[in-house]
């Protein structure tokens, strides 16, 4: 039945990627272009540092997958993906392992084919710390994802009906994993009080894991006999609109959903993300052109975000929420609704120095 489910979802995200790739609110935020703040190339770097991890560049391939023979050779192509270009991995959730031992290798490859590699162990918010403890001893674990996802629970026919427990669960699986944890949405969003309540649970960092990319309440309700869930797609705030809610976290945050090129990295870096991850744009690039085609999309990405860099004058990622940005549209009807002045992110780099030189500000 899960491995079943497993590759369902793989189908129908491939599907919905296939359909997808159009707008999503990251197009209502741009850089305000300073024709005068480039670097040069060569000292432009990619890493980053948060919750006491150090990443050598800030894109990370989400979690998807495992627990089926089909996505266990998805596995090994996503690890062999990771270890050719560095990019950190998250395995899918490990439910099914836990349920099966037998199919822990589908999950293990990961780590196999990326002996050296940041790699991030993914559970639900029901597990156990023994489960979470096993899951990280599998994959022999950097971090752990703990995913929340009450939406998609809800259409999934076979779901989840009870979330109470999650907050207390939490909260002992962050005290008990032995290893940085992480909670993350799977593309409905997290609100700023959301955030705020992992901070108090312990939780190292939170991964937004906003609205405009995948949408589970679709591939759930895809795999309803009646279909009768649909008007709940499109539910939950997109991931430009959870940075911009999370600007005052007490914790690092992440971006994930929606992520469809290197300028929407660029985009949430500067919205003040730690780390950008993107899952079904990439899974689509395995399915229909192989792990070699996935490699070197990886690279174009990175390569073309320092690029971004040397344009926009950010020495590195971090630098980035130096940038004058521009919020537009309904994202800042968003803003105005919660409080959030969009204003100040246009004038940052006045504000904050970027090419002092180049505004006067020289210290
Ligand atoms: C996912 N995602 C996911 N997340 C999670 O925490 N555990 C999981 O097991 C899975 N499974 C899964 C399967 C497949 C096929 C896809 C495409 C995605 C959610 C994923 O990590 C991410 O949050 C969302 O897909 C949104 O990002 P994208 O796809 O818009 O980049």
């Amino acid at each position: 039945m899960i491995a079943q489910r497993k590759d369902d979802h793989v189908r129908l995200a491939a599907e919905q990627q296939q359909q997808h790739g159009g707008h999503n609110e990251f197009d209502l935020v741009s850089f305000v272009h300073h024709a005068l703040a480039g670097l040069d190339r060569t000292e432009v770097s990619s890493a980053v540092a948060f919750a006491d991890l150090t990443w050598p560049v800030p894109l990370y391939i989400n979690a998807m997958t495992g627990g089926s023979e089909r996505t266990g050779r998805i596995n090994r192509d996503l690890g062999i993906a990771a270890r050719e270009t560095g990019v950190p991995i998250a395995s899918g959730s490990m439910s099914a392992y836990f349920k099966d031992p037998d199919c822990a290798g589908t999950f293990s490859v990961l780590r196999e084919e990326n002996p050296d590699g940041f790699v991030l162990a993914n559970v639900n918010a029901n597990a156990s710390v023994e489960q979470a403890r096993r899951a990280v001893d599998l994959l022999r674990a950097d971090a752990l994802q703990i995913h929340v996802n009450t939406v998609q629970e809800t259409v999934m026919p076979e779901g989840d009906r009870s979330f109470a427990a999650w907050v207390p669960r939490i909260e002992k699986i962050a005290a008990g994993a032995g290893v940085p944890v992480i909670v993350k949405e799977v593309g409905f969003g997290l609100s700023r009080e959301s955030v705020r309540l992992l901070a108090e649970l312990g939780v190292r960092a939170a991964d937004l894991g906003g609205r405009g990319g995948t949408d589970f309440a679709r591939i759930e309700n895809g795999r309803r006999e009646l279909g009768d869930y649909a008007y709940l797609t499109g539910w939950g705030q997109s991931t430009a609109a959870c940075l911009l809610d999370a600007q005052d976290a007490p914790i690092p945050v992440l971006a994930s959903g929606g992520v469809r090129n290197p300028l929407d990295v660029a985009r949430a870096l500067a919205l003040g993300a730690s780390g950008v991850g993107a899952s079904g744009t990439f899974l689509r690039t395995l399915l229909d052109e192989g792990v070699t085609a996935l490699v070197a999309r990886l690279t174009t990405w990175l390569d073309q975000l320092a690029a971004i860099q040397t344009v926009l004058g950010a020495r590195t990622p971090a630098d980035l929420t130096r940038c004058d940005l521009l919020i537009r549209g309904g994202l800042r009807d968003f803003c105005a609704d919660r409080g959030i002045d969009t204003r100040p992110f246009a004038r940052r780099s006045n504000l904050r120095g970027v090419r002092p030189e180049m505004t006067g500000n020289s210290r």
